[in-house]
């Protein structure tokens, strides 16, 4: 029963793409869309998305490159998830004040916590320079076309730059490089923490409930951009600047929501790939994923290990736990959507349409002629090559801090000492010992060597693999052993003098991350030419189904632009499962009094007193009576839309985005929209847990919540 409903709920989806799905850039959102908005029950005129002053888009923010934010009061203050301020929140978080576990709030400005690196940024305008592109990178290469495109930028840039030098242009690719937009951005770069509940609401159900609906997640945090006192434009971080004073910020309801009710999203999905071909899709299951998910089996359970032991190392190792643990689980999802809904056999269906169309047509399109045979082939040919890139990146990128710094070692670090006498220059590692745990990272060298060498066949092992073989008879532990007493990259303050060549190269992390680094060329070398060839056919693809279907509106995959999705407020079914649309305080209190057996969903005494008080006053809904806490809608999001703003029809915010659910997995490749709902925290969740357990007045008067 569950498989055929999924199969058939897939068929309808494929193909006759609904007006309604889609991740639509704001500049040139079609008519037939903003109509379709207004069906649903959208409220405002079309100028207030993009092109007035107060339009909303002027308050969504890209969230220091990873995910998305609103800003939502006249001081600056930006909501984003708990997920995204998550390394924030870690780096501030000691042993002694663990901000991680317990929360914070900060009582007054001079409280709030600055972020080295952290930034957003506001998307000040978007223009389409196609014309003037396609004419620079007519016939050119890959690397080629990438030199131009970046020449291009910096042009752009220098002509900005002269009107107001706090703006900067990025230029991206849109519909597979058939077309490119020009976006200008501001950024601010001066953002401080100020508040975050703790993490056992923050991340409530843990890995065990991620990607899974219902759903009780607390999944915001709260920044705020400060700006120069004199100009409220951008500052590097000073204690002197000011809360920025925006024009517009995003009106916060509490009227809540209701079945069917207009939702949208605006913000900064990452990437999808929707043109993707039934071979690509095959690809990405059985390389991408199965390669991802296999490693990250290894490496989760040795970070879990160490940090079970110890509340330091649990500190240290979080951040990057939780960003690997979320895609692992994420892939493994995936793959079973692509199975279950049968999306490869679907995207060949649709492919043999593509094929027939194009063989009807009079004169062959050089722009639309996509040659499937060639493109099985590339496919074909280069799947051992991506599954070893991918296992290189999985195994050896930033995986312990040996491989980090043996591979270092070789990039022409930058010297330190007496500039006049090269003989007393030297090469000394940054102390970074309180961020990583040596045992841990021993066992992780050496795990990762183990799998490499057994998941790959010998023509992508690096040379090193051979001195195990014949010195240590093949055993990767002694191997590993041998390195961590005999190389000095990992001893604090080990000076590396640049005349002690032959010393230097005695060091067997050189040779490791020598050889690593030429594993990799090689890789990349492979990889280069085939991929070309594979994105000459899908661009061809991806405008053969453009033309095909020139009636419909499309929309460009995701990129990490700006984005509105609509839809409407509402769950889904399965089988006989209705998931419903919302979930209240009891089901989060029912879930912490199973802590015992499922610990991601323990959380502090106070958390149950909170939720299940009698009353939650202005909080409550109005309908239900009841504490909502997350919701569903067919918002179209992926992975970078996290703490994306949700809008009811009046433009006023309702909620965060923060996941998706399992059943639609596969929704990166194919939305399926009987299955894929966005994930939202309510806002007066949100709100209410700033307010009772943060006490948080001053923030709440600032919201002003209506
Ligand atoms: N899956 C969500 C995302 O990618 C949330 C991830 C964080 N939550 C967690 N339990 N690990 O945006």
């Amino acid at each position: 029963m569950k498989k055929s409903t999924l199969v058939l709920a897939g068929l309808l989806a494929m193909g006759t793409a609904h007006a309604d799905e889609g991740m639509w850039t704001l500049y040139n959102l079609p008519d037939a869309v903003y109509e379709q908005m207004v069906n649903y029950g959208f409220e405002l005129p079309c100028d207030m998305l993009y092109n007035s002053p107060n339009a909303i888009s002027n308050y969504v923010v890209n969230f220091s490159g990873f995910c998305s934010g609103v800003v939502v009061s006249p001081d600056g203050l930006v909501f984003t998830n708990h997920h995204c301020g998550f390394g924030a929140i870690n780096a501030h978080s000691t042993v002694e004040h663990d901000y991680m576990r317990d929360g914070f709030c900060a009582k007054s400005f001079s409280e709030e916590l600055p972020n080295e690196n952290m930034f957003v940024s506001f998307m000040r305008g978007q223009q389409d320079i196609t014309a003037r592109v396609s004419s620079l990178i007519a016939g050119k290469s890959m690397a080629e076309q990438e030199q131009i495109i970046d020449s291009l930028t910096n042009v752009m840039n220098d002509s900005i730059k002269a009107i107001d030098k706090t703006l900067h242009i990025e230029i991206d690719p849109f519909y597979e490089g058939n077309k490119y937009y020009a976006t200008t951005y501001q950024e601010f770069r001066d953002l401080r923490l100020v508040f975050t509940v703790p993490k056992s609401m923050g991340k409530f159900g843990g890995d065990t409930d991620n990607w899974m609906w219902p759903r009780q997640t607390c999944d915001f945090s709260v920044f705020r951009i400060y700006a120069d006192p004199k100009t409220n434009g951008p500052a590097e971080y000073s204690k002197d600047n000011v809360p920025y004073h925006p024009e517009h910020w995003a009106p916060v309801s509490l009227q809540g929501y209701k079945d069917k009710d207009f939702a949208m999203t605006i913000g900064y999905p990452g990437s999808t790939s929707r043109y993707l071909s039934s071979y690509g899709i095959q690809q990405r299951r059985d390389v991408e994923n199965t390669s991802r998910v296999q490693t990250r089996d290894i490496k989760l359970a040795i970070m879990k290990k160490y940090m079970d032991a110890d509340e330091a190392t649990r500190i240290q190792y979080e951040d990057g736990y939780a960003s690997s643990a979320n895609y692992w689980k994420n892939s493994m999802g995936m793959n079973k959507c692509i199975d279950s809904i049968g999306l490869i056999r679907q995207k060949a269906e649709y492919e043999a349409k593509i094929k027939h169309w194009l063989s009807n047509q009079k004169v062959k399109n050089p722009a639309t002629n996509v040659d499937f045979a060639a493109l099985e082939r590339y496919y074909k040919e280069s799947g051992p090559v991506m599954n070893a890139l991918q296992y290189w990146q999985e195994s050896f990128w930033k995986t312990s801090e040996f491989f980090t710094r043996a591979i270092q070692m070789n990039l022409g670090a930058p010297l330190q000492g007496d500039e006049t006498n090269p003989k007393k220059q030297y090469f000394e590692f940054a102390d970074n010992s309180s961020e990583w745990n040596y045992a841990l990272d021993k066992e992780m060298t050496a795990a990762m060597m183990k799998n490499y060498a057994k998941m790959m066949p010998a023509e992508y092992h690096p040379d090193f693999f051979q001195t195990v073989n014949k010195k240590f008879g093949g055993d990767f532990d002694k191997y590993t052993d041998y390195l961590y007493k005999k190389s000095k990259v990992l001893t604090k303050g080990a000076k590396f003098f640049s005349k002690d060549t032959k010393k230097f190269m005695k060091d067997p992390a050189v040779q490791v991350g020598l050889d690593l680094y030429a594993t990799y060329g090689k890789i990349l070398e492979k990889v280069a030419p085939v991929t070309e060839k594979i994105q000459a056919e899908e661009k061809k693809l991806c405008e053969a189904k453009i033309q095909m279907e020139m009636d419909m509106p499309h929309y460009s995959d995701a990129n990490f632009t700006m984005r509105l999705s609509y839809g409407q407020v509402g769950g889904y079914m399965i089988g006989a499962f209705n998931s419903g649309y919302y979930t209240t305080a009891e089901s989060i209190v029912e879930k912490f009094k199973q802590s015992d057996k499922i610990p991601d969903y323990k959380a502090e005494p106070i958390m149950t007193e909170l939720l299940s008080a009698k009353d939650y006053g202005k909080y409550s809904d109005k309908k239900s009576n009841k504490m909502q806490l997350c919701f569903l809608t067919n918002n179209d999001i992926t992975g970078g839309n996290s703490g994306s703003p949700m809008f009811n029809g009046k433009g006023q915010l309702i909620g965060l985005a923060f996941d998706g659910n399992w059943d639609s997995l596969s929704s990166d490749i194919n939305f399926d929209r009987n299955l894929a709902r966005c994930i939202g925290v309510d806002i007066r969740f949100v709100l209410y847990m700033m307010d009772k357990w943060g006490h948080a007045d001053r923030l709440i008067k600032e919201i002003n919540p209506q």
